[in-house]
Parts: C-alpha cells; sequence; structure tokens
C-alpha cells in the first residue's frame, strides 16, 4: 500500500511498481529458491552501474545445509558475552537529526508493529537475534568489498546490492538487507572462502514472503520529496 505520494504518481512503470512494492521483509515461507532463479538475478544485478566499471562486489549466496552451518556458527557467535565490532561504521554516535528521529521512528512503528513494548528488552533481544539466521529465510547472502577501495566504491555496491533486492522482488521473493551481520565478519571469514582483503558490508535474507505478515507488515515512512528533493528550471 504506497503513501498519498506515490498514489500521486499517474502512471507508474512496471519497474516503479517493483520499486514500490519492494520492503525489508523479515517473515519468510520455508519454501526453498532454485538456483536458476538466483543466478538469473545474480545475471542481472551485475548490470549495476560502476564508477569506471570497476565492478567492486562480491557475494556469498547460501542455502541448505551451507545456510544451516553458517546460521549454526552465527548463533554461538551472537551467544558470547560481549559483542565484536563491524570492521567499519555504519552511523556516527552521536547520530544527528533528523536521523535519530527517524531511526527512533523506525524502532517504535517495527517493535510496535510485533506488539513488541518499547522496555520489554527479552522480547527486542529475540527479534535482534533472528538477524543471525537471516530471519529464517531459504537464502542467505553476504556481501564483501575489497577494503582497498574507497567510498565511490561502497556506492557502486549498494547498487549492486539495490539491483539484487529489485530483480528478486520482480520475481516474487522479498529480502531485507542486514548491517547487523557484518560485525560477525570473523564468522563468514571461517565459513566461506573469503580473501583476506575482503571486507563484509552487509548480509541479506532472501525468500518467498509470508503473505500473512505482507497484509499486516507497517509501511515504513518514507520522507516527501520535498524533504530531499530541490527541483530548478521546470
Ligand atoms: C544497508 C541496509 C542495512 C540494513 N540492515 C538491517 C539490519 O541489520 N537488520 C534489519 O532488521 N533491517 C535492516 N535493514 C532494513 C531497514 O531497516 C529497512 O530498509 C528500513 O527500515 C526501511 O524499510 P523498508 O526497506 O521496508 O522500506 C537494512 C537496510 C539497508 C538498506
Amino acid at each position: 500500500m504506497p503513501d498519498a505520494q506515490t498514489e500521486s504518481i499517474p502512471e507508474m512503470t512496471e519497474v516503479e511498481q517493483i520499486m514500490v512494492s519492494r520492503f525489508a521483509n523479515r517473515f519468510y515461507l520455508n519454501r526453498e529458491v532454485e538456483l536458476e532463479v538466483i543466478t538469473a538475478i545474480l545475471h542481472t544485478a551485475r548490470h549495476a552501474g560502476t564508477g569506471a566499471n570497476v565492478q567492486p562486489w562480491k557475494v556469498y549466496v547460501t542455502t541448505g545445509a551451507a545456510k544451516a552451518t553458517l546460521t549454526d556458527a552465527i548463533i554461538a557467535a551472537h551467544k558470547q558475552p560481549g559483542q565484536p565490532s563491524s570492521e567499519y561504521s555504519y552511523f556516527p554516535d552521536p547520530l544527528p537529526e533528523p536521523y535519530a528521529s527517524r531511526r527512533r521512528e523506525f524502532g517504535s512503528i517495527f517493535y510496535g508493529s510485533l506488539g513488541i513494548a518499547h522496555d520489554d528488552v527479552a522480547s527486542r533481544a529475540a527479534q535482534t537475534e533472528r538477524n543471525c539466521r537471516f530471519f529464517d529465510a531459504p537464502v542467505g547472502l553476504v556481501f564483501t568489498i575489497d577494503r582497498r577501495l574507497e567510498k565511490g566504491s561502497w556506492l557502486d555496491l549498494g547498487m549492486f546490492i539495490q539491483n539484487i533486492m529489485l530483480a528478486a522482488k520482480s520475481r516474487g521473493l522479498d529480502t531485507c538487507t542486514q548491517e547487523f551481520l557484518a560485525r560477525y565478519h570473523a564468522v563468514f571469514r571461517s565459513c566461506l572462502p573469503l580473501a583476506t582483503e575482503e571486507l563484509v558490508v552487509c548480509g541479506m535474507a532472501m525468500g518467498f514472503g509470508d503473505p500473512q505478515w505482507a497484509r499486516r507488515r507497517p509501511q515504513m515512512p518514507k520522507a516527501s520529496i520535498e524533504e530531499f528533493a530541490s527541483l530548478h528550471g521546470f
């Protein structure tokens, strides 16, 4: 269900419809995704634009026993006292406005939709732990980038990741990108053939979304175009 500003678009193209119907899904069916579908998504996503065509991305795609081994190791690491740190900083501390307010709003909408109160630390922790299992999606992806590269190449990786999400959506698959998993880079390194120069940027859950959740899920509010765009000469 798109918001009012999206509904005001006169005629949405098929690509635009896919873009607005994508959302971060954290609830999946236990239904496997065929290899041909995964390879089609990867074939498509590699057409992402990239500065000077350097194509700096790497992605590890796991399912079945390989995913189970990986998630068992992540959960074991997650249960250890003291949490490891990601090899990069996703947000500054403190997060400036308006971003801090948006993050708070996300938390209250998301946990509210699950009936989890703000002070219910145990339920929040249980929901957070579901990240470790790629939210029980049948496919878990891990994205890495060569640590010798600069911010520009991270832009390229973001475009590749977005292409994966949209290609997946166009095939009826949902996704949830997961920076949370970056902290378990040592686990990924032990379970997957990462080269020393590879830095774990994020994970991603992928699979067929639970239709019941899709019906009652909250829509994350999106800033109106007036808040971020400035149009001139029209
Ligand atoms: C790079 C990136 C990292 C994210 N990391 C996480 C994460 O670790 N855990 C999680 O539950 N959601 C994660 N998300 C999902 C966001 O919370 C979600 O995209 C955001 O709230 C907007 O909601 P929407 O995608 O449904 O529009 C991530 C999204 C992106 C793009």
